[in-house]
């Protein structure tokens, strides 16, 4: 493996770091927690929720963290000082947000946007590019719930790395999938996401990202599109945001929250999404073509509802821009382009020639079988080819991770160029 994915162990040496700590009985497990990561040289502050204060004690918590507790927004009747608007700084002031134990009922208050206490005021004032660790711990019935896994996915959706936890012995005794990390491994999740997040050279540059299928209409009520989910793209928009870029996504019609952090530009047509690519080329930094275009559309769009009168019908497909191969040639030193390569045979080889054939820097190869890569599922195989041939195969991988894999290449180019 390339050494610039393997993340700093110095990573965690004087960041701010907010520890969120919900009603759960991995609470217990949190003062341990906070004193690990100062002593790796982090600052801490801990905002704890009215649950969470009934199973590990405020008293304990502002002894490890040398610092004072948070609970509510409010500051205290007697506070006539100018601590009023900590509920803002103290987001602002953090390089990392971590919620462990994350309990049921603040990921449903996080996904619906609450802001009752000090916790889930920070989520929302973070600033964009800094990292939120959700480490859900619970009952393991109450972790497979829809409501939880649908809360689950809102949060990753908007940027937040949830970290699934563990399987074995939960506080009802029964085994299941529920336990919270130890207070180690939660570190060393919080050193791998600062290391890459911090300092990213991806940090302040504009990216552009096109994702999703397209829609080639054949008359007012049909159309003829892919399988395409988007999911690859926005994977990419919302781990590229979170590394501080100014990301613009121009999706094709997709059933996809928008990332957090991202700015998001709706399109149906391959035609649309090049004008609207078109409008951003020039003042991008790097240029992701991760929608599957169709290639052809019809010729001419039939008014209205094409009747079934007769047996048969012939339409005229022509042939559909290339918007990446576009943006490859018109791109000026110091731009980058970077496309997928969705193959069935000879994969390396044809994405080496599509690299050179576009003008690219880079090419994700993936194939898809619809149930572990590729279209529509959560999971994807990359093999990223750059320039001269240069490869990386990955094995699978979710599609975030699968995202933070080709921008830690993406910065690598950066960092050579
Ligand atoms: O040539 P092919 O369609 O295999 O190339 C795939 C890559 O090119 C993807 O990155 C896709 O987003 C991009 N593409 C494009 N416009 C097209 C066709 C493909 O941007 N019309």
């Amino acid at each position: 493996m390339n050494n610039y994915l393997t993340p700093s162990r110095r990573a965690l040496k004087d960041k701010n770091i907010i520890i969120g700590i919900c009603g759960g009985i991995a609470a217990y497990k949190t003062p341990q927690l906070v004193r690990l990561l100062k002593k790796k040289g982090a600052d801490v502050r801990v905002a704890l929720t009215e649950s969470g204060s009934r199973f590990v004690s405020e008293l304990s918590l502002a002894t490890v963290s040398q610092a004072q507790v948070y609970r509510s927004i409010f500051p205290p009747a007697e506070n006539t000082g100018s601590d009023f608007t900590t509920h803002i700084t103290l987001g602002e002031w953090a390089d990392a947000l971590v919620i462990a134990p994350a309990t049921a009922n603040t990921l449903a208050r996080l996904a619906a946007g609450f802001c009752d206490d000090m916790l889930a005021t920070c989520f929302i004032t973070l600033r964009p590019g800094k990292p939120v660790l959700v480490f859900p711990a619970m009952d393991g019935q109450m972790y497979i719930s829809p409501s939880v896994q649908r809360n689950l996915a809102t949060l990753k959706a908007q940027g937040a790395i949830i970290i699934e936890p563990e399987s074995g012995e939960l506080a009802s005794g029964q085994c299941g999938t529920g336990r919270m990390p130890e207070p180690e491994a939660i570190a060393a999740y919080i050193e791998a996401a600062l290391s890459v997040t911090h300092p990213s050279l991806l940090r302040g540059r504009s990216i552009v990202i096109t994702a999703g299928p397209t829609r080639e209409k054949i008359d007012d009520v049909r159309f003829i599109s892919n399988y395409s989910s988007g999911k690859m793209g926005f994977a990419i928009a919302g781990a590229a945001a979170g590394r501080g870029a100014n990301v613009t996504l121009i999706a094709g019609p997709v059933n996809l929250d928008t990332p957090r952090g991202v700015e998001r530009i709706d399109v149906e047509s391959a035609v649309q999404m090049r004008e609207v690519a078109g409008n951003f080329f020039r003042s991008c930094d790097i240029f992701i073509g991760a929608a599957a275009v169709a290639d052809y559309r019809p010729a001419a769009v039939i008014p209205g509802k094409l009747k079934k009168n007769n047996p048969e019908i012939q339409f005229t497909l022509v042939k559909n821009p290339d918007i990446l191969s576009d943006f490859g040639f018109q791109k000026q030193a110091g731009q980058l382009a970077v496309g997928f390569a969705l193959e069935q045979d000879n994969g390396p080889a044809n994405a080496l020639k599509k690299l050179e054939e576009k003008n690219l820097d880079l090419v994700a190869l993936n194939f898809s079988d619809r149930k572990t890569s590729g279209f529509e599922v959560d999971t994807n195989m990359l093999t990223l080819i750059e320039r001269g041939g240069i490869t990386t195969e990955l094995p699978l991988l979710s599609k975030e991770e699968a995202a933070r894999k080709l921008l830690d290449a993406i910065e690598n180019i950066c960092r050579q160029t």
